[in-house]
């Protein structure tokens, strides 16, 4: 099979397009960031990258974060420790926030209250009640609204999406995902645990460890590589079965340190007939095999995709797919390999030595996380609410994850919730 690029982006459409940048003629966008530890300072240094963005203040209850906040901002940014104070003193256009869960709703409401376009980080909320308020909150307001869940502004998970899309892959058949670490999650306290503000500080800097503020792995990873099955099957999961436990971090935690869940979305093909496609999950805190990664098998090939690359390995049998128009990737194209289904695979050095060299669909040239910011500033800028990971996304993407924690709670198979 051989598409030229053309008939290929005429057939992904809108979701091939590159990255839309923001116009630098016009007025800057006033942006404020709240939340500023590990992510509200990597979206702080993203921000100061982009033209047209004016960076007008941070914020954060914690003065060691909110230092290092305001010094990657620059020293144009305001320093707020109250975000309500800043809400009222400054008026920025857009607010990005980077707060632990239980916050989410709480602060987004807020700032969408007050009237301003709102990034949140993943996972949208900490509860399924809160999502959908918010959700609903943002459609009243048409407020520009996008949750961060960067890979969808991530060039390979477009293509690798748009590809899945245009039957690349023939039919879906199941989905593997995981992220695997070997780390404790756990952040260093400043002061000994004999000290009278450890338990204080310890929830403040280790928020994700404990239930009250965080929904654990599936929230804070899973949330991820979930949307993406989401997004790639165009459905939300209908059930999930799922199973998780603290084995090998006793440290007082209270969320999992290793979760195995089994979605299964329904489906209908082209006759109209319903099947299942069952997507694995699984993150550790304590064997990093594999680091993470979404596999997407389909019936003409297998798509493996990280942040900063997209493999296709094409079934047996299936017509090597090409571009037209450059002779040399058409010849390397060519040459590309054909995974063979069913082969009893050998342990050997090289986990991947088996398949052989596969076709590469592309490189991430840029930082996904720029690229979403990028993405938002321009949608600011044209009052287009239609954000490339809306309320909606955000919701089916919270309830995905939330549902399958219950199912470890509950021991048994949990349907996605009814709207
Ligand atoms: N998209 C991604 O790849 C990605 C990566 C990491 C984290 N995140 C998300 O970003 C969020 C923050 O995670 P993190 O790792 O930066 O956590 P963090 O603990 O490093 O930072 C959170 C910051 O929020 C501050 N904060 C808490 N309450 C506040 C309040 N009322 N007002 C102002 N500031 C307040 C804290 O003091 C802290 O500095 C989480 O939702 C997490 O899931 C996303």
């Amino acid at each position: 099979m051989t598409i030229t690029r053309r008939t290929f982006l005429e057939t992904a459409g809108a979701a091939l397009a590159t990255n839309s940048v923001a116009r630098v003629e016009a007025s800057p966008v006033r942006v404020a960031v709240i939340g500023t530890g590990g992510r509200g300072s990597d979206l702080i240094r993203a921000l100061t990258t982009i033209d047209g963005v004016e960076l007008i203040a941070v914020c954060d209850d914690y003065p060691p974060h909110l230092e290092q906040g305001a010094k990657y901002a620059g020293p144009q940014a305001k320093t707020f420790v109250d975000y309500r104070k800043l809400l009222d003193e400054l008026k920025p256009q857009a607010v990005v926030i980077a707060v632990p869960l239980y916050l989410h709703y709480k602060i987004a409401a807020d700032c969408l209250n007050a009237g301003y376009e709102v990034f949140l980080e993943k996972t949208m909320c900490y509860s399924l009640a809160e999502a959908k308020k918010l959700a609903a909150q943002v459609t009243a307001s048409k407020r520009v609204f996008q949750v961060g869940l960067q890979r969808r502004a991530n060039a390979i998970y477009k293509q690798a999406q748009a590809m899945v899309a245009a039957g690349m892959i023939g039919q879906v058949v199941s989905i593997k995902a995981q992220w695997h670490r070997n780390n404790s999650w756990r952040r260093p306290v400043p002061v000994p645990r004999t000290d009278a503000n450890w338990p204080k500080l310890e929830r403040k800097l280790n928020w994700r460890l404990y239930k009250a503020y965080s929904q654990g792995l599936m929230a804070e990873l899973g949330s991820h590589q979930m949307d993406v099955a989401n997004w790639f099957l165009g459905t939300h999961p209908k059930r999930v079965i799922a199973s998780g436990g603290i084995e090998y971090f006793r440290d007082g935690r209270e969320v999992y340190d290793n979760i195995s869940c089994l979605y299964e979305y329904e489906l209908k093909d082209a006759q109209g007939k319903s099947y299942t496609v069952r997507a694995n999950y699984t993150s550790l805190c304590n064997n990093a095999y594999e680091g993470a990664a979404e596999l997407i098998l389909g019936t003409k090939g297998s798509l493996y995709l990280t942040s900063a690359k997209g493999l296709l390995f094409q079934e047996k049998g299936t017509d090597v797919v090409s571009w037209e128009g450059n002779k040399d990737q058409h010849a390397a194209d060519a040459n590309a390999a054909v995974v063979t289904a069913g082969k009893t695979l050998k342990l050997s050095n090289d986990p991947w030595a088996h398949r052989g060299a596969p076709f590469e669909i592309d490189i991430a040239e840029g930082n996904d996380t720029r690229d979403e910011l990028v993405s938002f500033i321009d949608h600011v800028r044209r009052e287009d609410v239609k954000t490339i990971c809306d309320a909606n996304v955000g919701l089916m993407d919270c309830a995905t994850i939330l549902m399958a924690n219950q199912s470890v709670e509950t021991g048994g198979w949990i349907n996605f919730p009814t709207p």
